[in-house]
């Protein structure tokens, strides 16, 4: 049985060293393992029968890398690059067998043995720009000398993994083996001993390939859109340049440069949205469970943009769908829309005939609600209106027996009042997505009063299955993200426009802030009526007085629903997403101002940037201190993942806290006395930021017990 004290161990077998490491989940290379790898290595080279090494992971994944949670610290040695060091001074051959993932510290320590050999699945990548970090443990050094500049910069800009098959020809890996990766790499170990090939340390390899500025601008123009408003990739390029140094020199300049990366504030905000991704599923109390329910039969009901969508979303997860409606007509356009989606895929290189194909087929249209009863958990995705969902819901609750989940997806209405028009309350939620729901990482759970902690569990697994990140939400107005957008964000930047900005001036501004794309924007990409329309649903829910997206709910008035009808904020080009700004709005929003009494007069997009971002934290903080979100961390998970918002800065809240949130408060202030009442200050900031504390804090101190909840 495995000791999780002793993560690694070390067996001969013949004159094979065999050093197996094992630290789930993921094999992270913590301090425990490098001393026992380092420990090891040094039986091993002392053993005077042993004529190879071979390292290879006692799990499924050879190492997602360094321990992300020893990155806030001094790293205890050995370090990585210590232990690297004695890798390739080893007298013998070391051998590295590659299984799963071997990502970031784990690559770079199979790019210090001699040799490598991996299985057809595994795949190998050095993700760290995503974290914002330089690789530091030699990637930038030893990738060039074994692949050549050139591919090894496009690996380490991209982030993303490549297949075994992938690293072979650009020889990254020596082989590439099916079946069992241990026979084949002992066998391999052999046969380096029976040929007499000895050590092959990378370092003293050459590099090929020569990386000029034209090769560099071209390469960062590839990854332009991933890296927008980021700056580690020149840290990354000086460091990939520096591969023709010698080794030393070369690993000098990566060292400063990784660290120099490691304290960067880009580099602490990608690391706590990865985190805030992973904490953002974890629900205090949840029921443990013998067993997870089966998710395999899905029923949808309402097969509209949203309905087709999430059809989708579980056909590409492998499950079988039910799409129903009672329309023949929406229905054949669901088909038609689902199918022109896959075949885009298939033209773009996405996704291969067959597979899509096969994905196609898992969906089925019906025309009866009855056809719901054998699916594991049915969606409701019909039209923003109250009556007819509970209809539906309560006819759904009818026919499915009583354990399984009834999902709502309204973006709007109260998930408690839903629930309650069943028989069943308990099992019911709201699944909120995002569109295009294919692409949305985000998944918005929102808890009505009687949903029980089992149906929330059912929930999480679904979300687990979708590959979504799960942020659980309170039932109130907007839930987070709308909440967020609407009394935020987007009616701040309303109000910007009628103090008299133009909307190309608002998007600008806040695209030049990070975010992927200006509210204007975003509202003529969804469609103006859209926004009208649950904008409406919400107000039974609460009002707000005048002025309250006068603008966009004036413009849906008028047709201007967006790119849709080629005018909106903007005019546009038939087929073409261009925005052109329009005199026509111009003048409808110089009326709606002048009708309010308010005086038009420049305005700097400083003030563009702070005023709607300075919204978004302050909405934030409200829906914390109501308990609608249960971490800050998790808002920051909505915003990055569902609303645009730079992920390189965190997330709203984790951007507040970077601001300092006595400086949050007092530009709050300011604006609260400039422009009344909306602007009131959360308390839970003035709190804060009394406390010199952090929201980041508040996390922390909720987690310990620390403080009263208030839901
Ligand atoms: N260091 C520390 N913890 C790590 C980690 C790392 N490098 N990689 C993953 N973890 C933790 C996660 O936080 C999570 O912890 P939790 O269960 O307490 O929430 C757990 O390992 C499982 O990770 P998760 O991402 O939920 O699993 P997955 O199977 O979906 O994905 C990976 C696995 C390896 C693909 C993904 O975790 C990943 O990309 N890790 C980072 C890899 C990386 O960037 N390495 C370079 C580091 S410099």
């Amino acid at each position: 049985m495995r000791d999780a004290s002793k993560p690694v161990t070390y067996d001969e077998l013949g004159f094979v060293g065999l050093i197996r490491f094992d630290n789930p989940p993921v094999n992270a290379l913590n301090h425990q393992v490098r001393t026992g790898l380092a420990e090891a290595l040094a039986r091993a080279t002392k053993s005077p029968q042993i004529k190879a090494v071979l390292i290879i992971s006692g799990g499924n994944m050879f190492s997602a890398g360094a321990d992300l949670k020893e990155f806030d610290g001094p790293l205890a040695e050995p370090s990585l690059q210590q232990l690297q060091a004695a890798i390739e001074m080893a007298p013998v051959p070391v051998v590295a067998a590659i299984s799963g993932l071997a990502l970031g510290g784990g690559l770079e320590l199979a790019l210090a043995c001699h040799y490598r050999i991996a299985h057809k699945s595994a795949k190998l990548g050095l993700p760290e720009i995503t974290l914002g970090i330089v690789p530091g443990a030699g990637g930038t050094q030893r990738l060039p000398r074994l692949i050549g500049s050139r591919p090894a910069l496009e690996m380490i800009l991209s982030g993303a993994p490549i297949a075994a098959a992938d690293a072979m020809a650009k020889g990254l890996v020596d082989k590439v083996v099916g079946g069992d990766l241990g026979d084949s790499a002992i066998n391999h170990c052999k046969s380096l001993v029976h040929d007499r090939l000895g050590p092959r340390p990378t370092r003293n390899l050459t590099v090929s390939g020569n990386l000029d500025e034209s090769t560099i601008s071209e390469i960062l123009g590839a990854h332009a859109r991933a890296l927008k408003g980021r700056t580690t990739q020149k840290l990354v390029v000086d460091a990939v340049r520096a591969a023709v140094l010698p080794f030393a020199d070369g690993i000098a300049i990566e060292a400063a440069n990784a660290n120099k990366s490691l304290a960067s504030r880009e580099s602490l905000a990608l690391r706590h949205v990865f985190f805030a991704e992973r904490e953002s599923g974890k629900v205090e109390g949840l029921p443990q469970r013998a067993t997870q329910p089966e998710i395999n039969r899905v029923a949808i009901v309402g097969a509209g943009t949203m309905g087709s969508g999430i059809a989708m979303v579980f056909a590409d997860a492998g499950r079988s769908v039910t799409l129903i409606d009672t329309d023949d007509a929406a229905l054949a356009r669901s088909g038609t829309a689902i199918r022109s989606n896959y075949a885009s895929s298939v033209k773009r290189g996405r996704l291969s005939q067959e597979i899509a194909d096969e994905r196609m087929s898992r969906i089925r249209g019906r025309t009866k609600l009855a056809d719901v009863a054998a699916a594991d958990i049915a969606i409701e995705a019909v039209f923003e209106d109250m009556d007819l969902k509970k209809k539906v819901l309560s006819s759904l609750d009818s026919l499915l027996p009583a354990d399984r989940l009834i999902a709502t997806n309204t973006s709007a209405l109260s998930v408690t009042e839903l629930g309650r028009a069943t028989a069943h309350a308990s099992r019911v939620l709201g699944l909120h997505f995002f569109v295009p729901a294919q692409a949305s990482k985000l998944l918005e759970i929102v808890r009505g009063k009687d949903t029980t902690l089992d149906t929330l569990a059912i929930a999480l697994d679904v979300a687990k299955l979708l590959k979504k990140f799960p942020v659980v939400s309170g039932d109130a107005f907007g839930f987070i993200g709308n909440r967020m957008m609407l009394d935020g964000y987007f009616r701040e930047a309303e109000q910007l426009l009628l103090e008299g900005a133009s909307p190309q001036q608002v998007d600008t501004a806040l695209e030049q802030f990070g975010f992927a794309m200006g509210p204007q924007r975003v509202s003529d990409l969804g469609g103006n009526d859209v926004g009208t329309k649950v904008r409406v649903q919400l107000f039974k829910r609460e009002s707000r007085p005048d002025p309250y997206f006068v603008i966009a709910d004036r413009l849906t008035k008028l047709g201007r629903l967006g790119q849709k009808t080629g005018r909106g904020f903007y005019r546009y080009l038939e087929g073409r997403r261009d925005a052109f700004p329009d005199p026509d709005v111009d003048k409808l929003i110089e009326e709606l101002a002048s009708e309010r009494g308010i005086v038009g007069r420049e305005i700097g997009d400083e003030e563009i940037v702070e005023r709607c971002v300075l919204a978004l934290i302050n909405v934030g903080a409200m829906v914390l201190d109501d308990g609608i979100a249960t971490r800050a961390s998790d808002i920051d998970v909505v915003w990055t993942s569902g609303y645009g918002f730079p992920r390189h800065l965190g997330g709203p809240m984790f951007y507040a806290d970077t601001l300092g949130l006595a400086h949050v408060v007092k530009r709050i202030r300011h604006y609260h006395e400039k422009l009344g009442y909306y602007w009131c200050p959360a308390g839970l900031i003035e709190r804060l930021a009394a406390e010199n504390s952090t929201f980041e804090q508040w996390d922390r101190q909720r987690k310990a017990g620390v403080l009263t909840l208030a839901v």
